[in-house]
């Protein structure tokens, strides 16, 4: 199998990206920089801003990812970027990018979605241990800011495909996550922040009822139109539920008076967000976590005991919890079926995953003409 050393870049959401990875299996450099700081103030990532800080960052993050991984433009065999899913404009910040080097080192293209990289993330970092057993069939849980999707991965040759099993009908877990942080007046990036909070509180003071689907789905075969059953998700019941919490418990105005003191903080840390979180709001976070990693699991591995899977994968940047991953370690090994996730820096967004999906499709020729766009709604399988 031909080596190669592909330039990856990805824009799809709220980071920069740019990585430099050797045949899916040696990450030679990894740069990441981070937009938290320009969307903080308005507690979520705002579009047009990503934008404009991409278009800011996308030259220095890449010559970054270049300079590190002590390669030249001319020594790398391929550049890959994300074409989607994703916020429309911020994806073609890198895919304008990527088409530019590609044209001016008459390099060849590879467009890669979003949600391939996740998964490639944890195959990335088995290889880079040395490790290239693997048993199928394989089920994938990519559970991120958008997606909370179930898919089953099969390989041919090189090339890998999939099928969604399961995907969310309504908020996908890290959506859950923001939203609560935010009506919680923590505000953004809401996921790390309620995971670091969680420890603190009790996960049984606060009872939410099971993530039900909503009653017009209840009826709804879970069936797919090759009869199989369905493994859907759906995570904006339980905000709401956080939500009637809140309202009944009278915590608005201790929420209000949080809300402002974290704004009067430039960029505010754990002890921070700790010493401003009163018991009471640290035992709904602990609770509502728990719960929502408890239907992760119970549905995933539903699947996995319908599709007699042998592995498992969780990625994406609810893999990055650390509720979420002991309790899959320990509840997977249960069922005897090994599990791995991507280290946690690469369960976020990272362009070593985009730059790692892309070999395969190198070693296949999978090239793209220059005239390919962005997809924002990008499927997978
Ligand atoms: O994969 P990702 O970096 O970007 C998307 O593709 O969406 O995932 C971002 C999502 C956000 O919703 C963020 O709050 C969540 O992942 N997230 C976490 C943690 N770190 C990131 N959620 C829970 N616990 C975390 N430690
Ligand atoms: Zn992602």
């Amino acid at each position: 199998m031909p080596d190669a050393t592909i330039l990856g870049i990805e824009t799809s959401c709220d980071e920069t990206a740019a990585a430099i990875v050797r045949s899916g299996r040696q990450i030679l450099s990894n740069v990441v920089a981070s937009q938290i700081a320009t969307h903080q103030p308005y507690g979520g990532v705002v579009p047009e801003l990503a934008s404009r800080e991409h278009l800011k960052a996308i030259v220095p993050v890449v010559r970054q990812a270049v300079a590190e991984a002590h390669a030249t433009y001319e020594s790398v065999d391929a550049i890959a970027v994300t074409q989607g899913p994703g916020l429309a404009g911020a994806l073609l910040v890198g895919i304008s990018f990527a088409k530019a080097l590609a044209f001016a080192l008459e390099k060849p293209l590879i467009a890669v979605n979003h949600l391939e990289g996740h998964i490639h993330a944890v195959l990335l970092e088995r290889k880079q241990s040395g490790r290239t057993d693997l048993e199928f069939p394989v089920l994938a849980l990519v559970v991120s800011g958008g997606h909370t999707h179930l898919y089953l991965a099969s390989q041919a040759g090189n090339s890998w495909t999939y099928q969604n099993i399961g995907h969310t009908r309504d908020d996908a877990a890290g959506e859950a996550f923001d939203k609560v942080a935010k009506l919680l007046g923590y505000g953004y990036p809401g996921g790390p922040i309620l995971d670091s909070l969680a420890p603190h509180g009790n996960p049984s003071a606060v009872s939410f009822p099971a993530a039900q689907l909503k009653h017009r789905d209840r009826n709804r075969p879970m069936q797919d139109d090759g009869n199989q059953p369905r493994f859907d998700f759906s995570y904006s019941g339980i905000k709401t539920s956080v939500l009637r919490y809140v309202e009944s418990h009278h915590m608005v105005a201790a929420i209000e008076a949080r809300r402002h003191a974290l704004a009067e903080i430039h960029t505010p840390k754990h002890e921070d967000y700790l010493r401003l979180s009163d018991p009471q709001t640290l035992d709904l976070i602990a609770s509502f976590q728990r719960s929502l990693v408890a239907d992760l699991l119970a549905k995933t591995l539903a699947a996995a005991r319908e599709h007699d899977i042998r592995t498992l994968f969780i990625s994406g940047g609810v893999a990055a919890n650390r509720e979420l991953r002991a309790t899959f370690e320990t509840e997977a090994a249960r069922d005897g079926m090994p599990v791995f996730f991507p280290s946690r820096g690469l369960s976020t967004d990272n362009a070593a995953m985009i730059a790692a999906a892309a070999y395969p499709k190198f070693l296949a020729q999978d090239f793209l003409p220059m005239d390919f766009s962005a997809e924002a709604g990008m499927k997978l399988g």
